[in-house]
């Protein structure tokens, strides 16, 4: 393993996989775990040092995978155990690190409990696991409360017993496909630990953990009051029913200790990224990250931030701060496969960076050169960073998918509003050629858009200026700086972030006392310091100045 520093996780460089749409290894337009292994290679020369695998698991895929069936299985359209097992063996001989990601919050309704639970009496132990409760109203015909499915609609659903009498509800704060699981019970904890060593005891280094903010509820479930709809936002609410509730703490508490019970092992201690969306100004995040909860989070304030000096400043400046209280480090993450491609994101205007997928208009020319500076600042701050697949490539949200093609739920509970996040889980194309761009040998399940044959990582190997060739190389270069990566001894050598003196729509920052990245948000160009030796940067620097939606690395001259 080629960073077996029990910190390797502090400033790790983690390349998400979404399964489905990574590499097609048996051409039936799936993406595969055989489709991973054969490009295992590709990821450890790109520079990565971990790949973090969205859900494997057996499931019907209501919810592309995140409606968990069997947390002990892999999905057959995936491959099998031992395939699994491979892979994490390869991708440890290539130096990669091998996260999962573990969805808690809730099971599939085919799961073996909620059959059991549906099969069982009002108030027995098989439904104690779920949330199931009576009706309001006459005849119970109204929902327990008025909490929201953040896919849209009521976050209830009724049931009907045998002969079609409907009897009583349950919670699914996603599809009704995907029932909340009740934290409170003993039952549910013991097993998702099982589960945890399960995969840890097969050589896994640690999950993400999807939803981590919502698994504990307030025990009444009492009403919200409002419309609380939007996927993914930000909880308003200081105590808010189910999201963030200060009891999830000593869940993570207890999950600590499990991944520390693993420290004399080959992969040492394992870790976890909680998958936390929070209310930012108030802190809570740093509150998951305690030296005795969890390692890591995503930074989607950052994600959210538009193009903009000022806004990302106080991003960075509050996450650094923030987290330094509890010791933990920042992550920095653009992309991921619930939210816009930030190539597209950042190619529209100010005003529009957070509407749905194909109601605004977007310039991909601007929003590329943006999204290459983005990458250099991301990769040169303190801490990890997260490349959601095709990233890398310069791919942008596709838009336009036919709506006979879309999958996500979202279109339908959204009674046909909302495009849903299909548009940044395309198949990557991997060459010229072929029914799918080189991802296999069948049309893939989502279809491609042609002009990805120019992206492809084919046509962008040994092209010096592709944006494939620039993730390359600002990756080796991270990983050679021990300021950067922190990685040529204790973690001590990572050096901290401090800003220097520059005009308020330029990020000008040093790590160390000889490192410097500049980047350019404005409209003029910006003078570079004297005697620097540029490093990287992420477009030509004429005359020697760094131009608009530009960023630089350089090496200060002592
Ligand atoms: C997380 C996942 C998302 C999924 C949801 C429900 O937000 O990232 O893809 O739909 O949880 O599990
Ligand atoms: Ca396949």
């Amino acid at each position: 393993m080629s960073n077996s520093s029990p910190h390797w996780w502090r400033t790790a460089v983690i390349y998400q996989i979404y399964i489905r749409s990574f590499a097609d290894g048996n051409g039936d337009g799936i993406g595969d775990i055989a489709g991973i292994r054969s490009r295992l290679p590709y990821l450890a020369e790109l520079g990565v040092d971990a790949i973090w695998i969205t859900p494997w698991y057996v499931s019907p895929m209501a919810d592309g995978g995140y409606d968990v069936a069997d947390f002990r299985a892999i999905a057959p359209e995936f491959g099998t155990l031992a395939e699994g097992e491979e892979m994490i063996a390869e991708a440890h001989q290539l130096g990669l690190r091998v996260i999962l990601d573990i969805v808690p919050n809730h099971t599939s309704d085919q799961h073996a409990w909620f059959k059991e639970a549906l099969a069982a009496d009002p108030d027995s132990p098989e439904r104690a696991r779920y949330w199931f409760r009576p009706g309001h109203g006459p005849d119970g015909a109204f929902p327990p409360n008025d909490w929201r499915s953040v896919f849209g609609g009521p976050a209830w659903n009724r049931l009907l017993d045998e002969e079609g009498v409907p009897e009583d509800w349950y919670l699914h704060l996603f599809a009704p496909e995907q029932p909340d699981l009740n934290w409170s019970n003993p039952e549910v904890r013991r097993e998702f630990e099982d589960i945890l060593r399960f995969w840890f005891d097969r050589g896994v280094d640690g999950f993400r953990i999807d939803v981590a903010h919502g698994m504990d509820k307030h025990p009444a479930l009492p009403d919200i009051g409002w419309d609380d709809e939007e996927l993914l936002a930000e909880p308003e609410l200081a105590d808010h029913p189910h999201w963030d509730r200060d009891g999830v703490h000593e869940i993570y508490r207890s999950w600590r200790a499990v991944a520390e019970s693993y420290a004399g092992t080959p992969e040492g201690a394992r870790v976890f990224v909680a998958e936390a969306w929070v209310r930012t100004e108030a802190n809570r995040l740093a509150r998951y990250l305690r030296p005795d909860e969890l390692h890591t989070a995503f930074n989607f304030d950052f994600l959210k931030r538009g193009w903009d000096a000022a806004q990302m400043r106080a991003s960075i400046d509050h996450t650094l701060g923030s987290l330094s209280e509890v010791g933990a480090p920042p992550t920095w993450v653009l992309s991921n496969h619930d939210v816009i491609r930030h190539v597209t994101r950042y190619g529209r205007a100010a005003a529009d960076i957070a509407k749905p997928a194909g109601t605004v208009p977007v310039d991909l020319e601007l929003g590329r050169a943006r999204a290459r500076a983005a990458t250099l600042l991301m990769l040169s701050l303190p801490g990890g960073a997260y490349v959601y697949q095709g990233e890398e490539l310069g791919l942008a949200e596709v838009e336009d998918l036919p709506i006979a093609s879309l999958q996500d739920p979202i279109w339908e509970r959204s009674g046909n509003k909302h495009r849903g996040r299909d548009g940044c889980r395309v198949p990557l194309p991997w060459s010229g050629e072929g029914p799918a761009l080189g991802f296999g040998d069948a049309q893939p399940w989502l279809p491609q858009p042609t002009e990805w044959k120019e992206f492809s990582v084919q046509a962008q190997t040994g092209d010096p200026n592709s944006v494939l060739s620039l993730y390359r190389e600002a990756l080796s270069v991270r990983r050679s700086l021990p300021e950067l990566s922190g990685l040529s001894g204790p973690r001590e050598t990572e050096a901290e972030l401090v800003w220097r003196d520059s005009d308020a729509d330029v990020l000008m920052f040093d790590r160390g006392s000889s490192f410097r990245c500049v980047v350019n948000l404005g409209q003029e160009p910006v003078e570079l310091p004297a005697g620097a030796e540029v490093l990287l940067a992420s477009a030509p620097l004429p005359d020697g100045k760094l131009p608009t939606d530009t960023s630089v690395w350089l090496r200060l001259s002592s």
